[in-house]
């Protein structure tokens, strides 16, 4: 018996020594180790022996295993060091290489001039407020001195979604909703940025939907060269220190009196050229002393309290300042055209 096992172990160790792969190795693994390899046999055979016999062949029979299991188990090392060389190998990461340029977005134009308008206002005091896009016929024209079949309701044709709900044509109405959100107390302060709804044919200088921003102050003896010199200051700042405004008699429902407000043509200093049609102005807002309807309307008596308010389009003045030639870039989303206001 012991002669067997000492051929066993002479055979694997023999066969062991021409294996080259893991497939092999798992193999021979079955082969000798297994339960029903050899040296299981020879085991199970140990039953027979005698009592003297059987630790002797026990033992040998233990060094059998012993031996083919340790080149087994050094092979098998072998092979994993191998293989984890390989992978690490394969999967050896460059730290140095170039990146990937991830191409970074930026803020759309109107954003930024709507931020740049805000940073001017808030730095006078002022509050940003906000209004519902989808408004209440009452807050867009009846609360601000146009009651139904009123002919200036014409001047702003809507899209309406019942008799009594329209997308808001202008800003103004959160003028009335924060005077009743306030109820009565002073000073009112805020400026609205927000989008506003048409029946306009898109061209070059109109769209069914643009952005406007709406400017109220309510207190005491608020007067109109408080709007002046409140327009001069805001202008001056987004347009460059030398511009200068003037104020056009206008009617506007809820002012009286309204004012239409230009200023000096930024291409030509004023002199005149083909951007303000050779007038050296350009018309950037309606603005007006809130009428005493509206204030009394929202809760804030015309003896005691008196407010100014304007309302400007975003787009427009964003055209003027950068010289835009038409409304539409701003919607189309040509990169060509929005890559060039990353840096604003
Ligand atoms: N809401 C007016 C429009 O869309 C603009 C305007 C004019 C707003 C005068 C005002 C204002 O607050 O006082 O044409």
């Amino acid at each position: 018996m012991k002669e067997r096992l000492e051929a066993l172990k002479a055979e694997a160790l023999q066969e062991l020594a021409q294996v080259t792969n893991q497939q092999q190795l798992n193999d021979m693994r079955v082969k000798y180790l297994g339960k029903k390899g050899p040296l299981t046999e020879v085991l199970r055979g140990m039953g027979a022996l005698s009592a003297e016999e059987r630790p002797v062949i026990g033992q040998v029979a233990n060094d059998v295993r012993g031996a083919i299991e340790a080149v087994i188990e050094g092979k098998q090392a072998e092979y994993q060091q191998a293989e984890t060389e390989s992978r690490l190998r394969a999967e050896t990461i460059d730290v140095t290489l170039p990146g990937r340029p991830s191409g970074l977005g930026a803020m759309h134009p109107i954003s930024k001039v709507i931020q740049q308008i805000e940073d001017i206002f808030i730095g006078m005091g002022y509050i940003v407020a906000e209004g519902p896009e989808v408004e209440q016929d009452y807050y867009n024209f009846e609360a601000l001195n146009l009651p139904k079949n009123h002919p200036a309701r014409d001047m702003q044709d809507s899209f309406y979604v019942t008799d009594d709900i329209l997308l808001r044509t202008h800003t103004s109405p959160v003028q009335v909703r924060t005077m009743e959100k306030m109820k009565g107390e002073v000073p009112v302060k805020i400026i609205c940025p927000g989008r506003v709804y048409r029946r306009d044919d898109d061209d070059a200088t109109h769209s069914h939907m643009f952005t406007q921003i709406e400017g109220l102050v309510i207190d005491r003896n608020i007067r109109m060269s408080d709007l002046k010199g409140t327009l001069l200051q805001f202008v001056q700042e987004l347009f460059g220190k030398q511009t200068q405004i003037r104020m056009r008699p206008s009617f506007f429902p809820f002012t009286e009196p309204s004012a239409e407000v230009d200023v000096t043509c930024a291409m030509c200093g004023g002199e005149g050229c083909r951007v303000c049609k050779q007038t050296g102005w350009l018309e950037i807002l309606g603005s007006g002393m809130v009428h005493p309807r509206v204030l009394e309307m929202a809760g804030y008596d015309p003896e005691e309290y008196s407010g100014f308010a304007f309302g400007m389009g975003v787009e427009r003045i964003a055209m003027l300042k950068y010289d835009v030639e038409d409304i539409r870039h701003f919607y189309t989303n040509d990169l060509r055209f929005l890559k060039q206001f990353v840096h604003l």
